[in-house]
C-alpha cells in the first residue's frame, strides 16, 4: 500500500514503514477532516480464492483468522466502553480486513521524540508525572480485566502537553489478553523477552498454568520500565541470565538502587519486581502511591522547551532524502507541493489545538494533574 492509495476510505499519507516493530507496518492516513494512525498486520493472512494451499489448510487458516478477528473486536469493545478518544489509552477506532490483510486504525498522536535516556534526564517531578499517567492508563485496562501483554518503552508514547510537560499515551494492545487467559502456547507468543514477567517465562517453558498469567504480569514489566526511567537502566542481574525474568526464576532479587530517590518510591518499584504476582502492588495502588509521594519543596515540575514531534522529524527527514535524490525539476514540484501542505497544515492547526485543549482537559481530570492542582499540593511550577 503506497502513499496516495485509498483503503477502506482512508487516504494513505505516506508509504508504510516497519520502523519500531517488525510484525506490522504502519503509517498515517486521512479520512474526512481527520488524520489517523493505521497499522497493517503482516499476519494472519486471510485465505482468498487465489491464495495457495489445500482446501483443508485454507479452512484452518480461515478459522485462525476468525479467532484473531473476534479477539480484536472483543478487546476493542471492552476497552472502548471504558475510555474515550483523547484519553491516555490510544483506543482502536476501526478494525477491518481488505482482501487477505487486516488493518487497525487509531487516533494519530503527535509524539515527542524522547528516548528513555532523555526521560531519565528529566527532573524527578516530571518523571513522576510520566509514571503516574502510565499507571493510570494501566489501571483502566486492568479494571477491565485486560492484560496489556507488551509493556515496554516503544509502546508508551510521550506527548508534550499544552502546558509544556510530558504525558504518556499507552498504545499497542495487539498482544493483550484477558486476565488468566493468555494465548495458547501453540500460538505465536510475542512481546519483548526483556520485559517478560517470571510467570510468563515459566509459561513459555511449559512450567506454569495459564490462570497464573494475570494483570499482575504487566506490573513486573512496568517495574522494569520504571527502573529505566528512574535510574536510566534495567535493575542489575547476573550476566549469565539473558533476561531479568530468568534471573528472578533462579531466585535472584531485582532492585532499584538509586540512593537519591524517595524511599517510598524505591520500595514500591522493588515490590513491583517481586517474584510472586500477588506480592506486587496493583496498578491502582501504584497510582495512589505516586499521587501521594512527598516530594521535596525544591523538586520543581519544570516546563520543558518546545521540541519537534517525532512525527514531524521523521517525515521531514524522509522527505528531505527523497527530495535530494530527485532532479531539480522534480525538486520544484516538491517544494510547490510542500508550500501547499504548509498552508493546509496551518488551517488545520487551529482545529488541532481546539481538539488538543479538549483532550488536555480530559487528561487533567483523569490523572488529577493540573497546574492548579499541583500548586494546591505545594508543588511549584518551574519557569520556562
Ligand atoms: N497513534 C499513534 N500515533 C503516532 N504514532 C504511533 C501511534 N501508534 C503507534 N505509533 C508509532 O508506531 C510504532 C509501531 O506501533 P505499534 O502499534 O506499537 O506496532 P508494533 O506492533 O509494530 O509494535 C510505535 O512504536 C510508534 O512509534
Ligand atoms: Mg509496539
Amino acid at each position: 500500500m503506497l502513499k496516495g492509495e485509498i483503503i477502506n476510505g482512508y487516504v494513505i499519507l505516506q508509504d508504510f514503514t516497519t520502523a519500531g516493530g517488525g510484525l506490522s507496518k504502519w503509517t498515517f492516513a486521512r479520512k474526512g477532516e481527520k488524520e489517523y494512525f493505521i497499522k497493517e498486520f503482516l499476519s494472519p493472512k486471510y485465505p482468498t480464492e487465489t491464495s495457495p494451499g489445500s482446501p483443508k489448510s485454507k479452512e484452518r487458516k480461515k478459522q485462525e483468522c476468525e479467532k484473531f478477528e473476534n479477539h480484536h473486536k472483543n478487546l476493542m469493545k471492552q476497552i472502548n466502553e471504558r475510555c474515550g478518544v483523547g484519553g491516555n489509552l490510544v483506543v482502536t477506532l476501526d478494525f477491518f480486513r481488505v482482501g487477505s490483510t487486516y488493518y487497525k486504525v487509531t487516533e494519530k498522536i503527535d509524539v515527542a521524540s524522547l528516548s528513555p535516556k532523555e526521560i531519565y534526564a528529566l527532573p524527578l517531578p516530571n518523571k513522576i508525572l510520566i509514571l503516574k499517567t502510565i499507571a493510570h492508563s494501566l489501571n483502566i485496562l486492568h479494571k477491565a480485566g485486560i492484560v496489556h501483554g507488551d509493556l515496554k518503552p516503544e509502546n508508551v508514547l510521550i506527548k508534550q502537553t499544552r502546558l509544556n510537560y510530558y504525558t504518556t499515551k499507552l498504545i499497542d494492545f495487539d498482544n493483550s489478553y484477558f486476565s488468566g487467559n493468555p494465548p495458547e502456547l501453540s500460538e505465536e507468543v510475542v512481546g519483548d523477552m526483556v520485559f517478560y514477567s517470571p510467570e510468563l517465562a515459566r509459561y513459555i517453558q511449559g512450567k506454569e498454568n495459564p490462570e497464573k498469567l494475570t494483570t499482575q504480569s504487566d506490573i513486573f514489566a512496568l517495574g522494569l520500565l520504571y527502573c529505566i526511567f528512574l535510574q536510566g537502566e534495567l535493575p542489575d542481574f547476573p550476566k549469565k541470565y539473558a533476561y531479568p525474568c530468568l534471573a528472578v526464576n533462579e531466585g535472584k532479587e531485582l532492585k532499584l538502587i538509586d540512593a537519591k530517590l524517595p524511599k517510598k518510591l524505591k520500595k514500591m518499584v522493588n515490590a513491583m519486581l517481586a517474584p510472586s504476582p500477588t506480592e506486587r502492588p496493583t496498578a491502582e495502588e501504584i497510582f495512589e502511591t505516586l499521587k501521594n509521594l512527598d516530594l521535596k519543596d525544591d523538586d520543581e515540575l519544570v516546563k520543558v522547551p518546545e521540541r519537534k514531534s517525532f512525527v514531524e522529524t521523521y517525515w521531514e527527514e524522509k522527505e528531505k532524502k527523497e527530495a535530494e535524490s530527485k532532479s531539480s525539476k522534480l525538486k520544484m514540484t516538491f517544494s510547490k507541493k510542500k508550500e501547499k501542505t504548509t498552508e493546509e497544515t496551518e488551517a488545520s492547526l487551529e482545529l488541532e489545538m481546539k481538539k488538543f485543549e479538549e483532550a488536555m482537559k480530559i487528561i487533567d481530570e483523569m490523572t488529577g494533574v493540573s497546574e492548579s492542582k499541583l500548586r494546591g499540593k505545594g508543588l511549584k511550577i518551574g519557569k520556562k
